[in-house]
């Protein structure tokens, strides 16, 4: 016990503890009161986007991405977003200044397309550039914030994905607050997507201006570069929270650059760790088994939960701790009503255990969980998976301590499928 130094009376140092809380929290974020409020993206944005499948950002594309969703089943697990990526305008503004779609790309118009994606009960988002030229080289939104958010919401658009591309050197931060203030002054409700490659610590103050923010450059269609979008982020999972979220950018689920259990672990990180899930890949095409990956419902609600707070790796007893850089195989975080655990065959085939004790915030006990990719179910003081493939990971909800005082752990061997 620590006890009070003889001069200071009681009542001084409550009054001095009290500042000192003022200066401490007034210091730090207070993430619920400063994150921005514009009414949607309190959950990570669930949709597509045509960038990562090589299709052209077209009415075509959109509208054949819209369609799968209706007919995949994808609309009624929550995918909502159809968004076109660089390259749907004109390369010059028009006389008036505003941006002009590709006539040959939007025989119809923007609007025509944004009526069709929302007739089907769809969101319908577009992307753009906060300098002069989107990285494509098309006009960006640098001194046309205002008028570009006003032209975006009379087409009704839904989600806007603003870019860093030839933009002026110094802070960014003002630059995507310009073009927040000006979606912010429309008549809609538009998501508002940062993707400005993690520069400036955006995780600092994404929340504030934005849903969801770009936490570094693009992902390539590999497992490298996945394992080190997951192993690089873990430290910055605290900044995610309703209404503002790491984006660990688009899927590459179905490109063909994964095995199976990669895309099993790709699109697992990615749902525990609460980013936007946006499927990159060519809906039309898709094999079974990536459509029953992304169609997993279980694992889509862990990324929808509401308490919406990002999973983060943890280290049992004995193992040794995260190397920079490098994908670990522990991870857990809280849900709503449970915990989540994911162990990934980060180094390769072998059984992974975790104890719950080791679990921050779960601690000792006898739990029941479930599986998710594989359905399985059981219930011990911890979880234990045998993995058969690399790479390959198992998501365990565990939910309700199991009161008696029963039993070990209980393992299961099997690959998920
Ligand atoms: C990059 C961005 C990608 C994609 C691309 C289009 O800057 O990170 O996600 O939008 O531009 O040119």
């Amino acid at each position: 016990m620590h006890s009070l130094p003889p001069l200071m009376s009681s009542t001084t140092f409550t009054m001095i503890s009290f500042v000192v809380t003022l200066l401490l929290t007034g210091t730090r974020a207070s993430p619920l009161t400063r994150r921005l409020d514009n009414g949607v993206g309190v959950k990570p944005a669930l949709g597509w986007n045509n960038y990562n499948a090589g299709l052209s950002a077209s009415a075509e594309s959109a509208l054949a991405a819209a369609n799968a969703f209706v007919q995949l089943g994808l609309q009624d697990l929550g995918y909502t977003y159809i968004n076109l990526d660089d390259g749907w305008s004109t390369m010059a503004r028009d006389a008036d200044g505003n941006l002009v779609p590709d006539p040959n790309k939007f025989p119809n118009g923007m609007k025509n397309v944004s009526d069709q994606i929302h007739a089907l009960g769809l969101k319908f988002g577009l992307y753009g550039d906060s300098g002069t030229a989107t990285c494509a080289g098309f006009p960006g939104s640098q001194g046309y914030e205002a008028q570009d958010a006003t032209l975006l919401a009379s087409w009704d658009v839904d989600y806007w994905k603003y870019d860093n591309c030839n933009t002026p050197s110094g802070d960014s931060q003002p630059r995507y607050e310009t073009m927040r203030d000006a979606l912010l002054a429309t008549d809609r409700d538009i998501l508002y997507s940062l993707c400005q490659w993690g520069v400036d610590s955006v995780w600092e103050w994404g929340a504030s201006v934005g849903n969801s923010w770009r936490v570094g450059g693009d992902i390539t269609n590999n497992w490298n570069s996945v394992a080190n979008i997951a192993a690089s982020n873990a430290g910055i999972a605290s900044y995610s929270a309703p209404g503002g979220f790491n984006d660990y950018d688009m899927l590459e689920v179905g490109n063909g650059g994964l095995t199976e259990a990669e895309e099993r672990a790709h699109f697992g990180l990615w749902a525990i760790c609460k980013s936007p899930l946006l499927l990159g890949t060519d809906l039309t095409k898709i094999s079974d088994s990536s459509l029953a990956i992304i169609k997993n419902a279980d694992v889509i609600a862990v990324n929808q939960d509401s308490l919406g707070r990002a999973a983060s790796t943890f280290t049992p007893s004995g193992q040794a701790a995260p190397t920079s850089g490098q994908l670990y195989p522990y991870w857990s975080g809280p849900l709503s009503d449970g915990f989540v655990i994911g162990l990934v065959a980060a180094d390769g085939v072998g059984t992974l255990n975790a104890s719950f004790a080791d679990v921050p915030d779960l601690g000792a006990g006898t739990y029941s969980w479930t599986e998710l990719y594989s359905g399985k179910t059981g219930s011990g003081d911890g979880v234990s998976w045998t993995f058969e493939a690399e790479h390959d990971m198992a998501i365990f909800k565990v939910t309700g301590k199991v009161p008696s005082q029963s039993s070990s752990a209980v393992s299961t061997s099997a690959t998920p499928s």
